[in-house]
């Protein structure tokens, strides 16, 4: 059994024969707990005949998440988000129509899917309103189709505004390069106990508890120096903002948790971000303010974890990070720049550069380990088409001695130079290919040897930015 071989550490002898010692097996005990183990094997039966799929970025952010969500929502019914906020931008290509998503689940654009904002996420009201507007202006129907969790907190301008000042008032070196959507300050209130949630505005004193909040902000603002924000009109644009996000306001938990017992019904969980912008498990303090990782699915959504049949990675080819932060595999030559030329790599949400480097198997390796990643989706291939050398970094070294895995300690992490391994490149194009045969054969020993290194297999390759340059291997 599975279980069994995860919790196989050797009990001391001792232990074990003192819990052992006088143990008297009465006929009908063992009765009742056979029966009760045999009725939760059945449970877990159907679980297991579900297929309920986390999808996580594995690096720090910009895999391509939207893509793969888009193309793996075909077989999807709902489409679930549970961390983060508008800080993401997940880019869908279809057919010449190009769509930027911060909070919407990528779900949206495939017909009759459903999809849920879970109470994992801080949402900005006004930038999910003009974002749900943009769609609905390029026809995309959202109605009966998009459901707000009442416990998700409130974004408000005042959270933007705090986390501009407190970004401005720290030195270089220690600025985290925060996309300034307010992230870091909302959450700070979810865990302060004093933010408000998309529950709140639908009671008579929402307005009250608004003007509160915004007279305790004004206060923290002229600390940092900043120009206080006019309650009167904050509280008209976010009471609009909201009457239009009204109707999308309801209690997730038992629909999604109906939808994740049903065996007819497929549930994917969108990440956002990336696992190295864990807050528990990224480069601290460089990191976002949420568990981007699988953990903060059964959190962020109010699901059983036991629910979750499969976990899927996403990776690029190759590293990219933007914001402050160590980065070992970062490229300052050419090499960067092609990876940066080629891969279009400017920020969805921010428009800033992307820092380039080559792919990190010590940084797969260890969101494979957190995440329980059971296959890859490997994007972006097509952008090492041009390279004749190709480097992959196996492992760290770190004050003399090699490093395996990701240290937590940040001055530790920004000290470790990567050790690198060559490879030959293609130098032909990836882009047309339709099967994994059809790959130039370097191109196919990359990806079988990114398997090897990580320990996962890829089971979906990225060739180009659109839905049909997606090849499927079987795993
Ligand atoms: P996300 O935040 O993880 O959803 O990723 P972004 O949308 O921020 O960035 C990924 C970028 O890569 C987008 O511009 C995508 O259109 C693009 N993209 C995705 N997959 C591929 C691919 O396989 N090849 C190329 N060239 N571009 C891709
Ligand atoms: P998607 O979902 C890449 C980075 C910021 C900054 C740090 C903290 O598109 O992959 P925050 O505004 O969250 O407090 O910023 O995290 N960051 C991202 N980087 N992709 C993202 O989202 C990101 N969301 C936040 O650049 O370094
Ligand atoms: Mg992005």
């Amino acid at each position: 059994m599975q279980k069994a071989k995860r919790h196989s550490i050797e009990e001391p002898a001792e232990i074990r024969s003192r819990r052992f010692q006088g143990l008297e097996i009465d006929p009908f005990s063992v009765m009742v707990y056979s029966f009760v183990l045999l009725r939760m094997n059945d449970l877990r039966g159907e679980f297991k005949r579900m297929a309920n799929t986390i999808l996580i970025g594995s690096q720090w952010g910009d895999e391509g998440k939207g893509k793969v969500i888009d193309v793996l929502t075909s077989k999807a019914d709902w489409v679930v988000r549970y961390q983060g906020g508008n800080n993401a931008g997940h880019t869908v290509e279809i057919g010449d129509q190009k769509y930027v998503l911060h909070l919407t689940p990528s779900g949206i654009l495939r017909p009759g899917v459903k999809c849920v904002i879970g109470n994992g996420l801080v949402v900005d009201p006004v930038g999910l309103m003009a974002e749900l507007q943009e769609l609905e202006g390029r026809g995309i129907d959202i109605k009966d189709r998009l459901f707000i969790s009442d416990r998700a907190h409130l974004v408000i301008q005042y959270h933007k505004e705090l986390d501009g000042a407190k970004e401005a008032k720290l030195s270089t070196g220690k600025k985290i390069g925060t996309t300034k959507r307010g992230i870091g300050p909302a959450y700070s209130d979810k865990a302060d106990r004093t933010g408000l949630r998309m529950g709140d505005v639908l009671e008579d004193d929402f307005e009250t508890m608004l003007r509160d909040r915004i007279a305790v902000k004004n206060a923290l603002l002229a600390v940092l120096d900043t120009e206080p924000l006019d309650a009167d009109g904050l509280v008209k644009t976010c009471t609009e903002a909201l009457d239009y996000l009204k109707p999308f306001i309801c209690d997730t938990v038992p629909m999604l948790n109906a939808a994740v017992r049903d065996p007819e019904q497929n549930v994917l969980f969108e990440g956002a971000q990336g696992v190295m912008l864990d807050i528990d498990f990224g480069t601290y303090p460089f990191v976002t303010s949420s568990n981007t990782g699988a953990g903060g699915v059964p959190a962020g959504a109010g699901v059983p974890p036991h629910c979750i049949d499969e976990v899927i990675g996403i990776v690029k080819a190759y590293t990219t990070r933007v914001g402050e932060g160590p980065f070992p595999t970062e490229l300052f030559d050419e090499d960067g720049k092609q990876l940066a030329e080629v891969g279009r790599e400017f920020g969805a949400t921010t428009g800033r550069p992307r820092r380039c480097g080559w792919f990190d198997a010590v940084v797969a390796r260890y969101s494979a380990q957190l995440c329980g990643i059971d296959r890859w989706a490997l994007m972006k291939l097509d952008v090492l088409d041009g390279f004749d050398t190709i480097k992959v970094c196996v492992a760290y070294e770190c004050d003399g001695k090699r490093v395996d895995t990701v240290p937590a300690s940040i001055s530790k992490l920004s000290r470790c130079k990567p050790v690198y391994e060559e490879f030959k490149g293609w130098n032909s194009s990836t882009c047309k290919a339709a099967s994994f045969d059809e790959l130039p054969e370097q191109a196919q020993k990359y990806v079988r040897w990114i398997e090897e290194l990580t320990g996962v297999p890829v089971s979906v390759l990225s060739v180009g930015p659109k839905r049909s340059s997606t090849i499927e291997l079987k795993v």
